[in-house]
């Protein structure tokens, strides 16, 4: 992906204490022990409710994608640390992540004020549940998303282990509104046009966006849209099949125990790092 910003820190991590430079008289704290403090690279607003960001990655800072990890500002003796799935992929130079904004949120009530040239903490673990090791192998990967579930599909769908895996992804992204879906949309537009991976997805990619509030030519939950048969209609592919497909699962608690009772009704079965298997979920928040 583009690196869009300067990629250094401002000062030296062990005497960062500032959110940014220009704002001297701000309150300062200091960083917490084993965090990093990382530069963010830049923002972009989607609509009043999500925005994404990229800080610059620590050398020594290693994942999986598709995994999630604990994030806060320095804004506090004691700051708020929530978790955050990692929306790049794991060979990318920067982090970057997908988020909400909660208008009283401890976090994004704050967070959403970001601008290049910040701080923002990262803990230096991060873990999860959606990675291809937690699946068998099969032909065809479908991640299922809702809302800002969609962040570690945006990392596992620039990752080109997920390729090496699966010979077709389709990612699914309902959100109550249109511009909800701008995100999904750049994303797979853009990967296609990847000189690093571009050619290797080129076909091998399918999104299928929904809306479930605002009136688009394509509507519903797609626990809905799988059950009465329109998502298969739609995209001219074969049924669901726990022989030859995969998958992943990421929502609200409402949506993850819905689409886990369509798969399981369909002979799909939970996996897990210690014992892989046909599908896997993950909150995207919790609540
Ligand atoms: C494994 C995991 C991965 C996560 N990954 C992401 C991510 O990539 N991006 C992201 O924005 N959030 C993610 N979250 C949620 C995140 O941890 C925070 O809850 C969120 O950033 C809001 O923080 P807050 O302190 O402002 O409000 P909180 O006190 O954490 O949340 C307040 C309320 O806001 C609602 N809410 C919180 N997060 C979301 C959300 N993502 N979408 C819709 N409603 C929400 C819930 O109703 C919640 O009760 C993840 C959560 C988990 C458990
Ligand atoms: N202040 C605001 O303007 C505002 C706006 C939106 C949301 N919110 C709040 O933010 C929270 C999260 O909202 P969100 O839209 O990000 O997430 P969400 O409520 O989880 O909805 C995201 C998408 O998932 C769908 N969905 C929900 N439950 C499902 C299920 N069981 N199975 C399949 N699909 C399901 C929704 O469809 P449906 O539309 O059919 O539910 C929607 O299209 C909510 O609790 C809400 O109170 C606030």
């Amino acid at each position: 992906m583009a690196v869009q910003c300067p990629s250094e820190r401002l000062v030296p991590m062990q005497h960062l204490s500032a959110l940014r430079v220009e704002d001297a008289e701000r309150v300062t704290y200091p960083i917490p022990a084993n965090v990093h403090a990382e530069t963010v690279t830049s923002v972009r607003h989607y609509t009043d409710r999500l925005f994404s960001f990229r800080i610059t990655r620590p050398q020594s800072f290693r994942f999986r994608s598709g995994e999630f990890v604990m994030i806060g500002l320095p804004n506090a003796e004691k700051p708020v640390f929530r978790a955050y799935s990692i929306a790049s992929p794991a060979w990318d130079d920067e982090i970057e992540f997908f988020s909400i904004k909660v208008p009283d949120g401890p976090l994004t009530s704050h967070l959403q004020k970001i601008v290049a040239g910040d701080t923002v903490l990262m803990r230096q673990k991060s873990t999860g549940t959606l990675v291809t090791d937690a699946l068998t192998s099969g032909k065809r990967l479908f991640m299922i998303s809702t809302g800002t579930g969609i962040a570690p599909f945006a990392s596992l769908i620039r990752d080109p282990e997920t390729f090496e895996k699966f010979e077709h992804v389709v990612l699914t992204h309902t959100c109550r509104d249109h511009a909800e879906l701008a995100y999904g949309v750049e994303l797979v537009e853009q990967l296609t046009n990847d000189p690093l991976i571009g050619e290797l997805v080129a076909g091998r990619v399918t999104l299928y966006s929904t809306t479930t509030r605002e009136i688009t030519p394509r509507m519903g939950r797609i626990t809905r849209l799988i059950e009465n048969g329109r998502f298969y209609s739609d995209l001219g592919i074969d049924a669901l099949d726990p022989w030859n497909d995969r998958v992943m699962i990421c929502g609200s608690m409402h949506m993850l125990q819905d689409v886990k009772a369509l798969v399981e009704k369909l002979g799909f079965e939970e996996g897990s790092h210690s014992r892989p298997a046909s599908f896997v979920v993950e909150r995207a928040f919790v609540g």
